[in-house]
């Protein structure tokens, strides 16, 4: 069958997920209009350099780090949230790219990701029912009938937020304070303060040596431009079609379309649907893209999706981000990853361990238990092991905030503390602390696929 033409805009003739009832069609369509002329956030240039970089981890080279909020808000974007986080992502990066001694391919959830899916059309609370909150982007989260009525103004907020928060990470990225020795210093002091230091000591002293060996030798961040910038993409859920359709350009160079509301995007295990409105948006963009695999996804189905969003089978255009829950990984991963080796798809394998370990705490907290979240990791690399397959990246919800939202960690964090810091605007997100411990935990997991892999080569050669 001959592909279907596609324009920025065929969306619009198919079934949709997940839309906002927006009341002013008109008023909706003007911004939508003044959208579309504003500045694109991203560049094409970008967003094909990421996909180079992603097309290493589907060849088993590079490993992914995804992560960030589950919702960015309007109220807490401040300075010191985006260096926080900018932050543990830096250290996160650096004891994974030690122990895989491969890059890190650095991602955010950040600088647009404002609209949320949700599993109700409305929320109860007592007696009251409202519109569900669908992220900033759309409706306020306070719960008060006006505060929930769709506003298409806050799309320009929200453009306005990405264009900022953007810019403050470029300048981190680039202007130094991404500096290697920086982000050492910092993991040093997590490691410092961890009650599980003794887990972490020992990678953390084989790093401080090999920066001391290297600086030996001459090779320091005032000399080597690498060792003080990094690479750093946005990503989000392509959610809100209107908004994403208003940021579409065409690239000069080569004459593609591409959206620039971010480098990356993803579409939503609840809006995967082949034949709707959100796969027809990301088929035609040459973003790379993601597409989250949740337990109702059949292999058969993966296959036709992969078909419709990289029919060329270019290594880096999709990462599947396979967010089962630590109980069914083991059961649901395995038929994927075969079918899709089997028809030599060329993918990223990235594991979200967040949105299939969500459990209500007894208090009525949304919570994720540490424990669950690392039993996913480790059964996601262990179908990979045993499948002779990469497990490429891993997607988290986190914060550089001190926040208490899941619980466990080094710090046991109880569902009586979850009350204290509970910040979240969607779903709950690691920590600081518990973000750098599961990056700890993820590089043993990378050191042991690393030496397997080395063994096998070393077999191969005999
Ligand atoms: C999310 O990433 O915040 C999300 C809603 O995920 P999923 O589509 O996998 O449920
Ligand atoms: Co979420």
């Amino acid at each position: 069958m001959p592909a279907q033409s596609w324009s920025p805009s065929s969306w619009r003739s198919k079934p949709i997920q997940q839309v906002p009832a927006y009341s002013d069609p008109f008023a909706l369509g003007e911004v939508e209009r003044q959208l579309s002329g504003f500045p694109p956030l991203v560049f094409a240039g970008e967003a094909r350099k990421l996909q180079r970089m992603l097309a290493e981890v589907a060849e088993g080279e590079a490993f992914l780090l995804q992560g960030g909020d589950c919702a960015e808000s309007f109220a807490e974007h401040d300075a010191n949230n985006i260096r926080d986080f900018f932050r543990v992502f830096l250290q996160m990066a650096v004891v994974m790219t030690f122990a895989a001694a491969s890059p890190v391919v650095k991602v955010g959830r950040i600088a647009g990701q404002f609209a949320k899916p949700r599993s109700a059309p409305t929320e109860k609370v007592g007696d009251a029912e409202l519109p569900s909150y669908r992220g900033d982007i759309v409706n306020d989260i306070s719960f008060d009938a006006a505060a929930r009525v769709p506003d298409p103004q806050r799309q320009l907020m929200a453009y306005r937020q990405s264009a900022a928060t953007l810019n403050l990470i470029r300048a981190f990225a680039m202007g130094g304070y991404a500096n290697l020795e920086n982000a050492h210093r910092w993991m040093l002091g997590f490691v410092k303060d961890s009650p599980q230091s003794h887990r972490y000591q020992e990678l953390a002293d084989r790093i401080t040596e090999t920066l001391g060996f290297m600086r030996a030798i001459g090779l320091d961040p005032e000399g080597h431009p690498e060792m003080r910038q990094t690479d750093f993409y946005t990503s989000h859920e392509a959610l809100l079609l209107g908004y994403e359709e208003a940021l579409t350009r065409i690239d000069s160079t080569t004459g593609d379309h591409y959206a620039t509301s971010g480098h990356m995007i993803w579409i939503g295990d609840r809006t995967r649907q082949p034949d709707h409105a959100h796969v027809e948006y990301a088929r035609g963009v040459k973003n790379p893209l993601g597409l989250k695999c949740g337990p109702s996804l059949a292999p058969d189905e993966l296959l036709r999706l992969i078909d419709l969003l990289n029919p060329g089978n270019e290594a880096g255009r999709l990462t599947l981000i396979c967010r089962f829950g630590a109980d069914k990984v083991g059961d649901h991963l395995p038929g994927l990853v075969r079918a899709v080796a089997r028809e030599g798809r060329k993918v990223v394998w990235s594991c979200d361990p967040m949105h299939g370990n969500t459990v209500k705490a007894a208090s009525g907290y949304k919570t994720r238990p540490f424990d669950k979240i690392m039993s996913e990791i480790r059964t996601f690399f262990a179908v990979h092991q045993a499948e002779g397959t990469y497990a490429g990246g891993i997607h988290l919800e986190m914060t550089g905030k001190n926040v208490t939202e899941c619980t466990g960690g080094a710090r046991a964090i109880s569902e009586a503390d979850l009350h204290d810091r509970y910040h979240t605007y969607c779903d709950p997100r690691l920590n600081a602390e518990q973000a750098i411990e599961v990056a700890f935990l993820v590089a043993e997991l990378l050191k042991a696929e690393r030496l397997g892999r080395g063994r096998r080569e070393a077999d191969a050669a005999e």
